[in-house]
């Protein structure tokens, strides 16, 4: 047989080669620049506003309101894009293009959408903020309700289902949580009450079922992480598109009882302009990173509002925001490296 004749080293290289044709090669860790155009594979910058990460096996897809010019202004826009590092973002689809499907009203508004993944009914399903006037209301933020749309796939076109106020309460900005044992929560701003609401969804998420804690404080942009045994809530106070101090609070159990809520930065830097939308936390074997993903509104071109994604220093109780820099995110292994 000819392969009598290889020597052993060449044998040796020729695996090593295959091997290194066929085992993914380690991403170099992306570089996340917060503040600037975020560029997606098109050139066009990311219209995720508002937005959250669902993570379906190694690849992340983020979700948020496509504010784009070009939409049909009477339309209401999601987009949804794909990354393996957490930095370069492939547009797949306008997952959401709907025009008012349920007697909203012209001025009706769709924001802050967040997906979660049904591993029961295998469903994705998207919560989003529907708003609206109310014949006769002066705010044409009166309906306060949540909408609930359903996908196959994660990036398809997903069907509106239905909206309702949670548990019967006005709600107007959401975020999502997800809890180390699979449990999905819907957070809630709910203004009457003052109130931060995190509830849990019923077994297909389909419903709002169950009000696991009403945090006295009127916080919005409701974001949660568990970290290192403790929750670590963060918010923004009630300032509309004008940037504010955000804060945060801690508890060792969703239920509570939450401290009081604190500075994540100096407070006269109004969180650097942004606004919390979601704690997105990374874990890998050397690291785990918590990542503060916030919008930099620009009220009247909100197809160009920015984005801050930094990595928070936090642990021990603490929170805080470094302020915005560019940074490398290494989903690998978790670690983040400030640059400048
Ligand atoms: C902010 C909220 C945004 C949007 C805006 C409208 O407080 O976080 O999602 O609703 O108000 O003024």
């Amino acid at each position: 047989m000819r392969l009598r004749h290889v020597s052993l080293g060449a044998l040796l290289v020729a695996v090593a080669y295959c091997l290194a044709l066929v085992a993914p090669a380690h991403a170099a860790p992306a570089s996340i620049v917060s503040g600037d155009l975020w560029p997606d594979d098109r050139g066009r910058h990311v219209q995720a506003h508002g937005g959250g990460i669902t993570k379906c096996g190694e690849t992340y897809y983020w979700f948020g309101e496509d504010r784009s010019k070009d939409n049909d202004p009477g339309k209401r826009y999601v987009a949804c894009y794909a990354s393996e590092d957490l930095a370069h973002w492939r547009f797949r689809n306008q997952v959401i293009r709907l025009a008012d499907p349920a007697g909203f009203g012209p001025e009706w508004i769709l924001e802050r959408p967040k997906v979660f993944f049904n591993a029961k009914t295998k469903q994705f399903v998207m919560y989003m903020h529907i708003d609206g006037r109310l014949p006769g209301s002066e705010s044409s933020y009166s309906l306060a309700r949540v909408g609930v749309a359903v996908c196959d796939t994660v990036d398809g076109d997903y069907r509106f289902v239905k909206s309702f106020r949670p548990l019967g309460m006005e709600s107007r900005d959401i975020g999502q949580f997800i809890d180390d044992d699979g449990s999905a929560y819907l957070i809630f701003e709910s203004r009457p009450t003052k109130g931060f609401v995190i509830a849990r969804l019923s077994d297909d998420y389909l419903d709002v079922e169950k009000e696991v804690c009403l945090v006295g404080a009127p916080i919005e942009g409701g974001a949660l992480v568990h970290y290192q045994g403790l929750y670590y809530a963060v918010g923004s106070a009630l300032t509309g598109w004008a940037p504010n101090p955000n804060k945060y609070a801690t508890a060792t159990s969703l239920a509570g009882p939450w401290s009081e809520f604190r500075d994540i930065a100096p407070p006269e830097k109004n969180t650097y302009g942004a606004q919390s939308t979601m704690l997105l936390k990374v874990v890998g074997p050397k690291a785990t990173t918590v990542i503060f993903m916030a919008d930099v509104w620009k009220p009247d071109a909100q197809w160009d509002s920015r984005y801050v994604w930094m990595p928070l220093e936090i642990g021990g109780g603490r929170l805080w925001l470094p302020p915005p820099a560019v940074w490398t995110i290494d989903v690998g292994t978790g670690e983040a490296v400030l640059k400048h």
